[in-house]
């Protein structure tokens, strides 16, 4: 039998949906279970989307659309990128893609030669690694612990660059909520000056879920002659509640829009008719839910984390954005739960599902195995609840497993 192609072997299911399935698994097996692990919304677009789907189901040509993405859509995208202080792009520097994660992997594919290398802070976003993977690109990590806030340090990122030619950004983040200050930005800023054959790679499609008042800042804002080199990435599927219709933007330089019209042209073609329509509608109409919701997910970070602080030992940076909490929960480790000893984070959260049937994300598969992530989007009942079981699960463990956890470390 022929065998598959090499790079499937380096290709591995997303380590997030193993967890949200085995949470579903059990859920249909009549368990009560409180699901932390899946970074979705829970809300739908409002009312004017479904409007504008209608209107265009009523008047869908059914053929093929323009492979950049339908000029109504690129014009929205333009109308946010002038909103958040990038104005001055034109339709020849943007495009469409099947939402960010096919925005990345058009880009991994447009910039990145086998070989080449692409940086990035840990904790990352599972997908970045699986990309990186797939494409046959290098990766540089830079680790950016609880103790430093999950947040990249200039110095940190002026070391990992040369040779570098890509780093990848992620703010808001996904896992750790962090958002960087526009000092912050400033000083990053400052270092990608100073490196100016690597291409930068925003993805910041959490840019609309950004609390305390504390803004979205960009590298373009900060020193406008990085915009030959910085690629900003975006989606509806965070801020409008919109996942699952698949639509994600990217900003950058004209030769970079135009490797997407090449590369769209010979794969999806374009984005359907009826969901480009309910696209537009998202971004150019009412904000007051994603409004609303960012509101929402504020009070909730304050509840989250409130509760990580409150457990003896979890240590719990506070975020500011999108919609995740990311405790460095170390002090589990070498302890005892139920009977058997939790000797890391992938433990921990199988410990926590079956016995409190809460299941969470264990932050080895974002790159660091202290800790883990709580994606927040619950119900607030269900959310009350899932914290109050994390809590009892802490409180339940045993200190007496820790002596021969460690022990057994030491042999083995
Ligand atoms: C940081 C980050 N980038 C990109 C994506 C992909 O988003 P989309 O649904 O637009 O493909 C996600 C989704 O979880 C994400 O968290």
């Amino acid at each position: 039998m022929p065998k598959l192609a090499a790079r499937m072997s380096r290709a591995r299911p997303s380590a997030i949906m193993a967890v949200a399935d085995k949470a579903k698994q059990l859920k249909a097996a009549g368990r009560d279970i409180v699901n932390f692990s899946i970074g979705v919304p829970n809300f739908l677009p409002g009312e004017h989307v479904y409007a504008a789907v209608r209107e265009a189901l009523a008047r869908d040509s059914g053929q093929y659309g323009s492979n950049r993405g339908a000029d109504a859509l690129l014009d929205a995208f333009l109308v946010h990128l002038e909103g958040s202080g990038l104005g001055g792009y034109t339709r020849r520097n943007v495009a469409t893609a099947i939402g960010a994660k096919h925005v990345l992997y058009n880009l991994a594919e447009a910039l990145l030669d086998p070989g080449d290398t692409m940086a990035f802070a840990v904790p990352y976003w599972t997908t970045y690694v699986d990309i990186a993977e797939i494409v046959d690109a290098k990766m540089r990590l830079m680790p950016c612990p609880a103790s430093q806030n999950y947040k990249l340090t200039p110095d940190q990122l002026d070391r990992a660059l040369p040779g570098a030619k890509l780093f990848l950004f992620n703010n808001p983040c996904n896992p750790t909520g962090m958002v960087y200050t526009r000092d912050e930005i400033a000083a990053l800023a400052d270092v990608l000056v100073k490196h100016p054959d690597t291409w930068i790679v925003c993805d910041d499609i959490y840019n609309r879920m950004v609390f305390d008042g504390i803004g979205y800042h960009n590298f373009v804002n900060a020193r406008p002659e990085l915009r030959d080199r910085v690629i900003q990435v975006d989606s509806i599927s965070k801020s409008y509640g919109m996942p699952g219709w698949r639509v994600g933007f990217v900003a950058g330089p004209e030769n970079v829009a135009q490797a997407f019209v090449t590369l769209n042209s010979n794969h999806i073609t374009n984005l359907p008719e009826i969901v480009t329509a309910a696209a537009v509608a998202a971004l150019t109409g009412p904000q007051t839910i994603t409004e609303h919701k960012c509101a929402e997910f504020q009070a909730r970070r304050d509840q989250v984390h409130a509760a990580m602080n409150a457990i003896p030992g979890v240590v719990c940076p506070r975020p500011q954005g999108a919609f995740y909490v990311f405790p460095d929960v170390s002090c589990a480790f070498g302890k005892r739960h139920g009977g058997h000893v939790i000797a890391s984070d992938v433990d921990l959260c199988n410990a926590l599902l079956d016995a409190e049937g809460v299941a969470c994300v264990p932050g080895s598969a974002f790159g660091d195995p202290n800790a883990l992530r709580i994606s927040y989007t619950c119900p607030p009942a269900q959310l009350a609840d899932g914290l109050a079981r994390f809590r009892r699960f802490f409180a339940d463990l045993d200190a007496s497993g820790h002596i021969e956890a460690t022990a057994a470390r030491a042999a083995g």
